[in-house]
């Protein structure tokens, strides 16, 4: 078992506009493919909630640069488990923007409330991306 899932949340600072979003999502996709990482960035106006997937210690160096990074802080593990099988593995980098996402699976999780990641349990920030990534198109 050389594969691992690591799912974090944080949120964004005010170096953060759309602009950088499009620009790490450019270099997640590129660097991910190179490292055989996979994954998914769900986004809203205040947070990132993002999966990664793959080789131990791909994530585990990328997690680490990824905590550095300025455009985004108070960046907190929600999970990291060994995996048999990857959940995203058709995404170097898939993207939802939270207010996207169909209003039904956004109730189930914020009891109906405002979006609040940082409350996930493991199972249900797993759970979310699993739906969400559901709506994508398709492979990015
Ligand atoms: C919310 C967030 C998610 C990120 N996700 C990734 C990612 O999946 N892959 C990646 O390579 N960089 C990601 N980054 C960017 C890294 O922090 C870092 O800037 C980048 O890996 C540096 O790549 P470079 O050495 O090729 O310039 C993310 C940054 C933020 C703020």
């Amino acid at each position: 078992m050389n594969e691992v899932r690591l799912i974090y949340v944080s949120r964004m600072t005010e170096e953060c506009d759309m602009r950088a979003i499009q620009d790490i999502l450019a270099v997640s996709r590129k660097n991910n493919q190179a490292r055989r990482i996979s994954g998914v960035l769900c986004y809203d106006p205040a947070f990132f909630l993002q999966c990664l997937e793959g080789p131990r210690t791909d994530v585990n160096d990328l997690y680490r640069s990824i905590q550095q990074d300025p455009r985004h802080r108070d960046v907190t593990l929600l999970e990291y488990c060994d995996i048999e099988e990857r959940l995203f593995s058709s995404w170097a980098m898939g993207f939802v923007l939270a207010g996207n996402v169909d209003r039904g699976i956004l109730a189930k999780y914020t009891g109906g409330g405002k979006f609040s990641p940082y409350a996930l349990t493991a199972q249900q920030a797993r759970d979310f991306l699993v739906e969400i990534a559901a709506q994508l198109d398709g492979p990015e």
